[in-house]
């Protein structure tokens, strides 16, 4: 899978991605990651990427040429699945959609910044706009950190135990049971019994229970679903 980003901010996304499973899949070459300053493609000489509303009001809005440029230029290099904004008014992002993105072969993702992109850009180019959750960042580039991390996780060989993503929270509407391990007994803190039985039935039996009873308690949101 190859993932571009878009940022007036590369170098926040410098750590992020540089680590982890992310420079694991990177190392394997299952994921390749490529971030874009968009300053680099404003062609005014003060490479200004951003100008005053129309219509007033407080706060800047992101150019509309740099960035068509630079996703132009993709697009004429290869085609891409989908054309991400991420953008604080977007659709809730969620395993579901992590799930989808992690089956495409190229994506971009748009970061926002300021009061956001011309509108005209998330009219005519882009395909799917995302929220990471209901608050606000200064910019869009930590949320394509997220996008990317769980995303790549996902495609089949980055992770080394196969079926541990499969059974994250969320994966089946369940948040994960608890987990322990060595030593089963600290300062008298006990690990449950079930767990040191050896009875992979009745283990499962507990897991699940525990996930339902967490689910039900802490999101029964998810179990509406
Ligand atoms: Cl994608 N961007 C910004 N700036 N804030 C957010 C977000 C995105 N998702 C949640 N908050």
């Amino acid at each position: 899978m190859r993932i571009d980003i878009l940022t007036i901010l590369p170098e926040l996304l410098k750590g992020p991605l540089d680590h982890s499973i992310i420079k694991r899949a990177k190392d394997k070459g299952l994921v390749e990651v490529n971030v874009h300053n968009i300053r680099d493609y404003a062609n005014n000489k003060y490479k200004q990427v951003d100008d005053y509303a129309f219509g007033g009001g407080a706060g800047m809005v992101m150019c509309i040429e740099p960035v068509d440029l630079l996703i132009g230029k993709l697009k004429s290099e290869r085609h891409y699945d989908e054309i991400i904004y991420a953008t604080p008014d977007g659709d809730r992002y969620d395993q579901k959609t992590a799930n989808y993105i992690s089956t495409l072969r190229n994506i971009i993702i748009l970061c926002g910044h300021y009061k956001g992109v011309d509108q005209r850009i998330r009219d005519q180019l882009v395909t799917r706009e995302i929220s990471i959750g209901d608050y606000v960042l200064t910019g869009g580039e930590l949320a394509a950190a997220v996008i990317a991390d769980s995303v790549s996780r996902l495609i089949p060989g980055v992770i080394s135990d196969e079926t541990s993503a499969l059974t994250d929270s969320f994966q089946d509407n369940l948040l994960a049971p608890p987990v322990y391990s060595r030593p089963a007994n600290y300062k008298g803190w006990k690990v449950p019994d079930i767990l040191l039985s050896g009875n992979t039935g009745e283990i499962d039996k507990w897991r699940l229970e525990q996930s339902i009873e967490k689910t039900k308690k802490r999101r029964p949101d998810l179990l509406e679903g």
